[in-house]
């Protein structure tokens, strides 16, 4: 399991908005080693890590990160994009959901926004901080995110000193292009 050079992008972003994170609810989906969340966690936010109820293997690296970075109150759960399960319906409502590189499968994107969107009826203000690596030209959530009644703002790079190969001592970035996205409800007037 890696981290991934998304995960550096959406780490910095964090870094940079540290001061609007004390007390935030915060959830990261297929959140594998969980840079991100471990750094909101780091920064004050009330973080739940998650990533697929069927792979144990990666839940239990989510639980190793925690451990390593001596957070014990941050919780993890098993959570399937585009399954309602009891822990989903049981989740309190969050204020910022977190998701590096997950959008890579075009077949699941679907599944992500419905994950998301269940969590907009919880709370409509939660915003959706997500990096994606840029893989393919042809694939597109636009018409996903009219469908599911979404906006997205693209934040350019470089205006969280992130457009760079080497972030933060990681040269992870590199030349791949990474695109971070702040996807939220479209009829939050926010
Ligand atoms: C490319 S990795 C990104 C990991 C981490 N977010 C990062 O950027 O370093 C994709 C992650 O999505 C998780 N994942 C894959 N399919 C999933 C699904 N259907 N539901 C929830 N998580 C899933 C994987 O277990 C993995 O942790």
């Amino acid at each position: 399991m890696y981290v991934w050079p998304c995960a550096v992008v959406l780490a910095q972003y964090l870094w940079f908005h540290r001061r609007s994170l004390p007390g935030k609810a915060v959830l990261e989906i297929g959140a594998g080693v969980s840079l991100p969340g471990i750094m909101a966690a780091k920064c004050g936010a009330e973080v739940i890590l998650s990533d697929s109820s069927e792979l144990p293997y990666c839940l239990e690296i989510c639980r190793q990160s925690c451990e390593m970075n001596n957070l014990p109150q941050v919780r993890v759960i098993g959570l399937t994009w585009g399954h309602v399960s009891q822990d989903l319906l049981a989740l309190p409502p969050q204020d910022i959901i977190l998701a590096s590189d997950v959008f890579f499968e075009p077949e699941d994107f679907e599944d992500i926004l419905t994950t998301v969107y269940f969590l907009m009826q919880k709370n409509p203000k939660v915003q959706l901080w997500s990096t994606y690596q840029v893989r393919s030209a042809d694939w597109s959530l636009e018409a996903l995110l009219y469908k599911w009644d979404m906006k997205c703002v693209h934040i350019p790079l470089e205006s969280f000193d992130a457009d760079k190969e080497d972030i933060a001592e990681s040269a992870l970035p590199g030349r791949h292009t990474v695109e971070m996205l702040v996807i939220s409800f479209a009829k939050d007037s926010l």
